[in-house]
């Protein structure tokens, strides 16, 4: 923790770093389709809430295009409420964090009722709206002074304060006296965006930056080393075996249960507990497979666990399904594109 002021760190004016960041992003804010207003300059609270539960694990790239496919599949909270768990779980297919679908899908069935809450109190209270939700969207749609806190405002705030180590009670801090209570949504974007195109990770582009004359971490001649890197969580290493009982199209799959997959449909697979070999037998046993043949391994980093699966075909009287027709996994998705060929969402790394 930083205490007191050193020669190059002194409190930055908010005034002048609120006009200064206001002024750019009226002029470099990115053009994002949950970014449209209407006539009275109103955001559709629907399009704010879908892109940033989709945002929490996603970045802005690839969640434009997540974000187009679930608009097309559900374009309001009506349709939304109204479809399958299933459904709604193949609209958020790669997305990962699939709880997140499910939670969306349950406030959606309340919100259908009752309408949108207006406030971040409100939004608090729906299923799977945490404090960084209910922030960015009672601000950016209903103008509440409420400062989001997320990775993006943390290296900022960093940066600004030249703190090594901010804690999320000293980011939300910061965060909560920078807000412009003006203009809240717009300051929450602002930083967001500054923090995706400028004040980057590794090589922030000062020379551009318009709070460069705010920053205490510029002025130190080192912005990078703010913030301090996180001490990453270990990661275990798992294997598994899977059997591909069909083809790329037509595959017999299972329904996956448990809170991080539960709904979703995959190959079936066994976790190698010994040998690959031995969790392949048991796993041919069980679904009365037989002539396995390796097709190929992949492999899918998660947050605390990287999985390596080796994908077998083989032959069973098992039903096949039409895999198009079922959420599956990024995993499963790259396990079938051993034979396919990637898919539009899914890279194959
Ligand atoms: N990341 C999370 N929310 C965002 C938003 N509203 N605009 C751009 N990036 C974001």
């Amino acid at each position: 923790m930083k205490c007191g002021y050193t020669r190059f760190d002194m409190p930055p004016d908010l005034h002048a770093l609120r006009a200064d960041l206001l002024g750019w992003f009226d002029l470099h804010a990115r053009e994002l389709p949950w970014r449209v207003v209407n006539e009275h300059g109103l955001r559709d609270p629907y399009r704010v809430w879908i892109s940033e539960v989709l945002l929490q694990q996603t970045q802005v790239a690839r969640g434009l295009l997540y974000f187009e496919r679930f608009l097309t599949a559900f374009p309001d909270v009506q349709a939304l409420a109204a479809a399958t768990t299933e459904a709604v779980l193949k609209a958020w297919e790669g997305c990962g964090y699939y709880a997140r679908a499910r939670n969306l899908h349950a406030a959606a069935q309340i919100v259908a009722q009752t309408g949108f809450p207006t406030s971040y109190d409100g939004w608090l209270a729906l299923s799977g709206v945490g404090p960084y939700t209910a922030a960015a969207i009672s601000s950016l749609a209903f103008g509440e002074a409420r400062a989001v806190n997320d990775g993006n405002v943390r290296r900022v705030l960093a940066r600004v304060y030249a703190e090594v180590q901010p804690g999320p009670a000293w980011v939300q801090t910061q965060a909560d006296q920078l807000l412009d209570p003006q203009r809240p949504g717009d300051w929450n974007e602002a930083v967001m965006d500054l923090g995706a195109t400028i004040c980057t990770p590794k090589s922030p582009n000062c020379g551009a930056c318009p709070v460069s004359g705010h920053c205490q971490a510029y002025q130190s001649g080192n912005p990078g080393a703010y913030p301090a890197p996180k001490v990453r969580p270990t990661v275990r290493q798992v294997q598994a075996v899977a059997l591909l009982i069909g083809d790329a199209h037509s595959a017999y799959l299972e329904q996956r249960r448990g809170s991080l997959l539960g709904g979703l449909y995959g190959l079936p697979v066994e976790e190698v507990d010994g040998t690959v070999q031995l969790a392949l037998g048991r796993l041919t046993k069980r679904l009365g497979a037989h002539s396995p043949k390796l097709l190929g391994t992949v492999t899918h980093q998660m947050t605390h666990r990287h999985l390596t699966l080796h994908v077998y075909a083989a032959h069973s009287e098992l039903a096949p399904q039409d895999v198009s027709r079922r959420p599956l996994s990024r995993l499963d998705h790259k396990a079938l594109a051993l034979l396919s060929g990637p898919g539009q969402l899914f890279e194959t790394a």
